[in-house]
């Protein structure tokens, strides 16, 4: 298993190019399954789950290569081929597997799914999205583990009240209704740009969507979709933060490329009210630290609220801020605390108290063996690391390669003194 080994306290300084969003690319992919025509992919991250769902898909019937940061979805043979079966083991490796159901039952008018494991972060049902694909005229039965998903006569479009505004579930009923008879309207839909990055792709192939990134969408079904030439996925909005936290609790300056800045406006203005020196342009941010850094208490909301992906990396920010106190309050997920035991190996002073943690200031962090429990974990463990005075081992990394596109080489790149390295097993 490979390790990654921090020797901190170097100020981080330079320019890195943020990656393409995970969490737009996901989406994005499982919608080729819409239509058999090629089309063109670029800006999409170098991560694990990439691959995950590249080969997921394949698995059913397509045929998609991946080149650097391009992805070719090659014209494939009729979708009447495509496996309607979603295995445990791919659903297991990654919950956004789930997005297959929406386009498959567009196409095949049946998915089997695994049930999706839980995950560190909670147990993470998919209710919402059942609800809503009976609203769009679909029929389950849950057997074997399976939750299997088909549709007697077509899709039709209807009104969509969301009790959640739930990121993959409206992700997943854009990816059905597309072709569904009829208008479908989701009410309280989720505002993440990863939203409007899908509803842009699905526009691009033919359908028609209105107020993507509102909190209420509008698509008229169509007949059928097709493929398109090319589309850029957006940067990743939490990587793009990650860089800036880094920035604070190094002392450093870090000039942020390929961002756009709007899409962390809640994140930034608060660090602006921290006292960091933020400059943006249409597609850089500069991050300064500055010696006056004071806290801010975040709530974790949906978007454009503080985001859930990005309050592990904030905690270490407050921790480092010595002899103030601040709190954490997460909203979305019901267990994403599990970094706190970590931090306390470096020496954080905090508490949790059901979904909120205190936190006081101190001086420094030393460095410590941490493991990596979840993908925004791992990314606060190793601003932990590099924020410490003395060795970090990290073990567990896989998470980290989840959603962190080359994360040791672009921090190398900054200055840190960071390697990976690899164990073996025996
Ligand atoms: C997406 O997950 C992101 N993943 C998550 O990022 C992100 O944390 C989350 O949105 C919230 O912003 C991807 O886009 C691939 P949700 P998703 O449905 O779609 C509950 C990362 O680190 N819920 O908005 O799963 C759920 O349990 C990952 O990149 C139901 O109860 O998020 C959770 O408590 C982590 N029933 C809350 O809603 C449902 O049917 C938010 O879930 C669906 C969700």
């Amino acid at each position: 298993m490979d390790k990654i080994i921090i020797y901190g306290g170097n100020r981080l300084k330079g320019e890195v190019t943020v990656s393409g969003s995970k969490n737009s690319a996901l989406p994005i992919l499982f919608s080729t399954l819409l239509t058999d025509d090629s089309m063109t992919i670029t800006n999409i991250p170098s991560l694990t789950d990439i691959n995950t769902a590249i080969s997921f898909l394949n698995f059913i019937g397509k045929k998609i290569t991946k080149k650097g940061n391009t992805v070719t979805v090659h014209s494939s043979y009729r979708c009447k081929r495509y496996k309607h079966i979603a295995p445990y083991e791919l659903v297991r490796k990654m919950r956004a597997s789930i997005l297959v159901m929406g386009p498959l039952l567009a196409r095949l008018k049946k998915v089997d799914m695994s049930m999706p494991g839980g995950c560190a972060i909670g147990a993470r049902p998919i209710d919402i999205h059942l609800d809503a694909f009976k609203k769009l005229g679909a029929e389950i039965l849950v057997k074997n583990g399976y939750i299997k998903t088909f549709v007697r006569n077509d899709l039709r479009g209807t009104a969509i009240n969301l009790n959640f505004p739930s990121v993959g579930a409206t992700e997943n009923i854009l990816l059905a209704a597309v072709l569904a008879k009829g208008e479908t309207i989701i009410n309280n839909a989720a505002r993440e740009p990863e939203i409007e990055d899908l509803a842009n792709v699905l526009n691009k192939m033919g359908a028609n969507i209105s107020g993507a990134g509102t909190n209420k969408i509008i698509v008229n079904g169509m007949k059928k979709l097709s493929g398109f030439t090319c589309h850029e996925v957006i940067p990743d909005r939490i990587e793009a933060a990650t860089y800036i936290i880094a920035a604070a609790i190094t002392k450093g300056e870090i000039i942020l490329k390929k961002v756009i800045p709007q899409h962390l406006d809640f994140v930034t203005n608060k660090l602006k009210k921290c006292g960091l020196f933020i400059k943006e342009t249409e597609d850089t941010i500069l991050a300064k630290w500055t010696k006056n850094l004071r806290p801010q208490n975040v709530k974790t909301g949906v978007y454009p609220m503080f985001p859930t992906d990005l309050q592990a990396q904030w905690m270490v920010l407050m921790c480092l801020l010595n002899g103030y106190t601040s709190y954490i309050e997460e909203n979305i997920f019901e267990n994403r605390f599990l970094h706190v035991a970590e931090l306390q190996r470096f020496g954080a002073n905090i508490t949790i108290n059901g979904k909120t943690v205190n936190i006081k200031g101190v001086e420094k962090f030393s460095g410590a063996p941490a493991m990596v429990s979840d993908l925004r974990a791992g990314a606060a463990i190793i601003l932990a690391g590099l924020a410490a005075s003395g060795k970090t081992t990290v073990s567990r990394i896989y998470h980290l390669d989840r959603g962190y596109d080359t994360f040791e080489k672009k921090l190398k790149k900054l200055g840190a003194n960071i390697k990976r390295v690899h164990y073996d097993d025996t």
